[in-house]
């Protein structure tokens, strides 16, 4: 279970500080899978960094499992926005990257087989696809072997047949390894296909401001039903019909 209490992160101080987050509250239960929308520039990586241990609180508090968060922990993981690859370091490296920072020994070679780039360990980023290179992101973190994972707009700037694959992707490791995640997105289809429940922010600096119950999720084929569809309209109304 993550727990954020009245949470407050601002850039800086002074006349140049920048409010990120203020007094911002969740609860995402274990086992859960909640989507987080909110317009451009509004604060969702700097929340997603927050929760990661990244950057600590200016105000309010962070718990993962009950304990405080402080600095990054051994069972969160990150997906970083566009896979955050290094381009000088081989698919393998940087499937491995996340568990060497850790001093952690294990290797990424089950996982990135399990996602389809066995054969292409030795590759660098610049020779695979977007797709590919997301997967690699995606296989960086599952090599943690996290109860938490925390995902940074994984499908952005894809085309729609591979975001399409990736979303199945991530609702399928969910399925198959129970993890309890946080997914930033600023697509609206994609927070109702990976949203329990979605919960929206207010323009920087974010806070929650609705909450919305999503109960068909994961159910098979609910992107093509009718309760899908009114789902993403609402969402789109709760944003006021200009999308974040
Ligand atoms: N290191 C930083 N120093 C100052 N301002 C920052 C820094 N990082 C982000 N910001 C600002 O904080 C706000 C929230 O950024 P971010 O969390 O990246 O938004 P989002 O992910 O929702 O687009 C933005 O206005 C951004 O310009
Ligand atoms: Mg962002």
């Amino acid at each position: 279970m993550i727990e954020v209490d009245g949470l407050t992160l601002i850039y800086g101080r002074g006349g140049t500080a920048v409010p990120a987050v203020a007094g911002l509250s969740m609860v995402v239960d274990s086992y859960e899978l909640v989507s987080v929308v909110g317009p451009s520039g509004c604060g969702k990586t700097t929340l997603l960094f927050a929760l990661d241990g990244l950057l600590a609180p200016t105000a309010g508090r962070i718990r993962m499992h009950g304990e405080e968060v402080r600095g990054v922990r051994r069972d969160v993981a990150l997906i970083l926005q566009d896979a955050g690859l290094l381009p000088w370091k081989t698919v393998r490296a940087n499937a491995e990257l996340s568990l060497r920072i850790q001093g952690r020994k294990e290797t990424a070679g089950k996982v990135l087989a399990e996602l389809g780039l066995a054969g292409f360990e030795k590759r660098y980023p610049s020779e695979l696809s977007e797709g590919m290179k997301r997967r690699v992101g995606i296989a960086r973190a599952l090599a943690l072997q996290p109860r938490v994972m925390l995902m940074d707009e994984p499908t952005a700037n894809l085309d729609s047949i591979t975001r399409e694959h990736i979303q199945n992707l991530i609702l399928g490791l969910w399925w198959e390894m129970g993890f309890t995640g946080v997914l930033v997105t600023h697509d609206m289809e994609e927070a109702v296909f990976l949203g329990k429940r979605i919960l929206v922010l207010s323009a920087r600096p974010a806070r929650v401001v609705e909450v919305i119950e999503n109960p068909g999720m994961g159910e098979p084929g609910y992107r093509g039903t009718p309760e899908f569809v009114s789902q993403v309209a609402h969402l789109r109304q709760v944003l006021g019909g200009n999308g974040p």
